[in-house]
């Protein structure tokens, strides 16, 4: 009878239990719902707004590839705010020339040499500018190449050296600046993806992988800050330019250059500023192209292609 009466209790518990859980679940299923639709309002409203920009006078922000292209007018245009800009080149010539340039301007800015290929010189350079200058809030992971020609052409050796350059040199860059911007809770990471990083492009199939490398590791890195400090406010800013003037994309094919022209590298560059001010995730050059991307997704491969052949835009090979 006893046994009965110690089972009754039990059962009564652990009904009592299950009926607790699904109640949190619903509690959380509504409140998920609210949240969701608040984001998407939010959102929505922010698109309509203009977005207040952070004030970088007076910060130090870090730059690769200064020494040309968007690199270069990002350094001259950063300088102009009042930051204090560090230039990293391989090249020491040109990257002492914009130094040269951003002081001139009336700006303020040290260049150092640097290969980003060398990870060592990376570390060690890296020690030495927080040495020399203490925080830096703003990074761009900005220098790369772009050998352009079919699969079957590329050699080991520009693909490796590629991938060297455009993904992993942004990882020891990273590592070595990340940890005092999350301790201060407070900085900037800027990313070179490309649109190449957004659409397959024939002549580009490892330039391709760089920067779709790129969009993916900013993507998981966010969710990484994200989750151990949901208030962070360390900005991911990933920037997908289409053709920039620069030298660096050496054949363009447009079939209508009003609508798909080269962009002015200033032009570039003062909107990859304006996305890392305004804290941005992700900002094509122009714009558009991410909705077009994400739009792009939704229609059939087939039917997509139909509109890239009519519309016939892209790079021929550099080699012939
Ligand atoms: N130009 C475009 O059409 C275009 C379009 C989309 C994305 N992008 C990307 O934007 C970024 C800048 O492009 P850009 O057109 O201004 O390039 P650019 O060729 O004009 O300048 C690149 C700079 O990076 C430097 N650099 C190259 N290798 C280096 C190394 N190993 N170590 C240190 N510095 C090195 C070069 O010396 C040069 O000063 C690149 O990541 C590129 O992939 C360019």
């Amino acid at each position: 009878m006893a046994k009965t009466n110690q089972s009754g209790t039990a059962g009564s518990a652990g009904n009592n239990n299950d009926i607790y859980n699904i109640v949190l679940l619903i509690v959380d299923i509504v409140v998920l719902v609210a949240k969701f639709w608040i984001a998407i309002v939010e959102e929505v409203f922010k698109a309509f707004t203009t977005r207040p920009q952070s004030n970088v006078a007076g910060q130090f922000v870090l730059i690769t590839g200064a020494g040309h292209g968007m690199g270069k007018e990002m350094a001259l245009q950063y300088g102009a705010l009042g930051a204090k800009v560090i230039c990293w080149d391989v090249n020491e010539q040109t990257n002492s020339q914009t130094v040269k340039e951003v002081k001139q301007a009336g700006g303020t800015a040290f260049g150092y040499v640097c290969n980003v290929v060398k990870r060592e010189d990376i570390v060690e350079l890296a020690a030495k500018v927080r040495k020399e200058h203490g925080f830096i809030s703003v990074v761009v992971n900005n220098a790369g190449i772009m050998p352009c020609h079919p699969l079957l052409e590329h050699t080991e050796q520009e693909t490796r050296l590629m991938y060297d350059i455009n993904v992993l040199a942004h990882f020891w860059i990273i590592q070595a600046f990340l940890p005092d911007m999350v301790e201060r809770n407070e900085g900037s990471i800027v990313a070179l993806s490309s649109c190449a990083g957004l659409f397959g492009l024939p002549n580009l199939v490892p330039y391709c992988g760089t920067k779709f490398a790129v969009r993916g590791y900013m993507a998981a890195l966010a969710e990484e800050l994200r989750l151990k400090n949901p208030q962070t406010n360390v900005k991911l800013t990933t920037i997908f330019p289409y053709m920039i003037d620069t030298g660096l994309c050496k054949n363009p094919r447009f079939r209508f250059p009003n609508l798909f022209k080269l962009i002015p590298p200033q032009e570039a560059a003062a909107s990859i500023i304006e996305a890392q001010r305004e804290g941005l995730e992700e900002a094509a050059i122009p714009r558009r192209f991410v909705a077009i991307e994400k739009i792009g997704r939704l229609i059939p491969r087939k039917a997509m292609r139909l509109v890239n052949d009519f519309l016939d835009t892209g790079v021929d090979s550099d080699k012939h």
